[in-house]
């Protein structure tokens, strides 16, 4: 067993609260956390253990970054100087860059160098905490390079971070695509054998006007739905399409994005208890004005989750400290939602139960900060104060 002792721990262990420990400690044992609380409290069987010091230093959750795509080739910083010369976000997807300009990229790339940058990113996020870290594929689009997406998604998770992966085929139409019909038929034939190859954790889709329609979405949430898969949906990002309540329909795990979010959206989600991702990057960066509807979600009681949805068009950061504080400036979450939407709920965003808070049972991930509160970490903006992540009980350096 191995003990950190002499810390101020924020647990989050009950619904509400910081759940702070002060003089506390962390009893670990195989990966996973057998005992949490205040020093003065151990129970016998840590007197055997290996001691770490924590010298006063604040521990939270390990980061959970439930909504990313860090797997592609290229960048598109061309796009940043387009919109800043006037073009939208729209504008430039509809004239075949965005997204299919990822996926140019992206099928010239091959699974090394992929992996390569891949790589590069999942470190950064590590150094800001992040210990599971979800993956979608969608800058494939085609059954190759979709799995080769997913296999080097997979990959990162030698790094010394637990990687979820999704399919997400229907992002947007390929060029080569007779319709989106059809293409939505092949996306949906592709699924079981990358599912049988232990590639897919989840399914999600991206349901927009410059997308696909709700009933296109319908149709892969039926192919996931017949595997057994759970579901996950880019919803309300620029337009409301109705997509949220369509996939609470189908008891998705989240809906992200959210922007344009109805209150028949938000009553639907409620409904089948899906988490609402927020992206706080993706809503800087485009310059959006429509805030998503924080209050009614809050009031209603969906778990909110934030995710820093890297991805090198509409949010190529890799800065999920950055997260909170926009989600506290920007929509207004307060400190302490927003950490929980980097852990707790950023770990049901992604169906997992065994992540998030530090209580005896769950997985031993979590960070060393330097500081005295947590809520200093949603105050700064630009500045990193991890001293050490510890992941599955094992301690490495910031
Ligand atoms: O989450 N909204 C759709 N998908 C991504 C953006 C992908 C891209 O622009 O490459 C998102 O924002
Ligand atoms: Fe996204």
């Amino acid at each position: 067993m191995r003990l950190w002792r002499g810390g101020r721990l924020a647990t989050l262990a009950d619904e509400h609260g910081w759940g702070l420990v002060d003089d506390g400690a962390l009893l670990v044992d195989n990966g996973r956390l057998h005992w949490v609380g205040p020093a003065a409290a151990l129970p016998a069987e840590a007197a055997d253990a290996e001691v770490v010091d924590l010298q006063g230093a604040l521990v939270t959750p390990g980061f959970v970054d439930c909504h990313t795509h860090l797997v592609y080739g290229g960048n598109r910083a061309n796009e940043f100087e387009q919109r800043l010369l006037g073009a939208s976000y729209a504008d430039i997807a509809k004239a075949g860059g965005g997204i299919r300009a990822t996926v140019a990229a992206t099928r010239a790339a091959g699974e090394a160098e992929l992996l390569a940058s891949a790589t590069q990113r999942a470190r950064a996020l590590m150094r800001e905490g992040v210990t599971t870290l979800e993956v979608k594929s969608g800058y494939g689009l085609d059954a190759d390079t979709e799995a080769r997406m997913l296999r080097v998604a997979r990959q990162l998770g030698a790094l010394g971070v637990d990687v979820r992966t999704t399919y997400l085929a229907a992002h947007a139409l390929p060029p080569e695509a007779a319709s989106a019909d059809d293409y939505i038929a092949a996306a949906c034939a592709w699924l079981p054998a990358l599912h049988a190859a232990g590639l897919v954790d989840a399914v999600d889709a991206f349901c927009e006007h410059i997308a696909f329609s709700p009933a296109q979405v319908a149709r892969v949430f039926d192919a996931a739905q017949a595997l057994g898969l759970p579901v996950k949906l880019h919803a309300e990002q620029l337009s409301d399409q109705g997509g949220a309540a369509l996939a609470a329909g189908y008891r998705a795990l989240s809906c992200d994005h959210l922007e344009y979010l109805s209150p028949a959206g938000v009553q639907a989600m409620a409904a089948s208890g899906t988490v609402a991702v927020l992206l706080p990057g993706a809503f800087y960066a485009l310059r959006e004005s429509q805030l998503p509807p924080v209050a009614a979600l809050r009031e209603v009681g969906v778990p909110i989750a934030l995710a820093t949805d890297h991805n090198p068009g509409s949010s190529p950061t890799l800065s999920p400290l950055l997260m909170l504080n926009m989600a506290c400036v920007l929509f207004r979450l307060t400190p302490e939602e927003a950490m929980r939407g980097l852990t707790v709920n950023g770990a049901r965003a992604l169906g997992l139960a065994d992540r998030g808070r530090l209580v005896a049972g769950q997985r031993a991930d979590f960070c060393i900060w330097d500081g005295g509160h947590p809520r200093e970490l949603t105050a700064c903006f630009g500045y990193n104060p991890l001293i050490a992540r510890v992941y599955q009980g094992v301690q490495g350096e910031a």
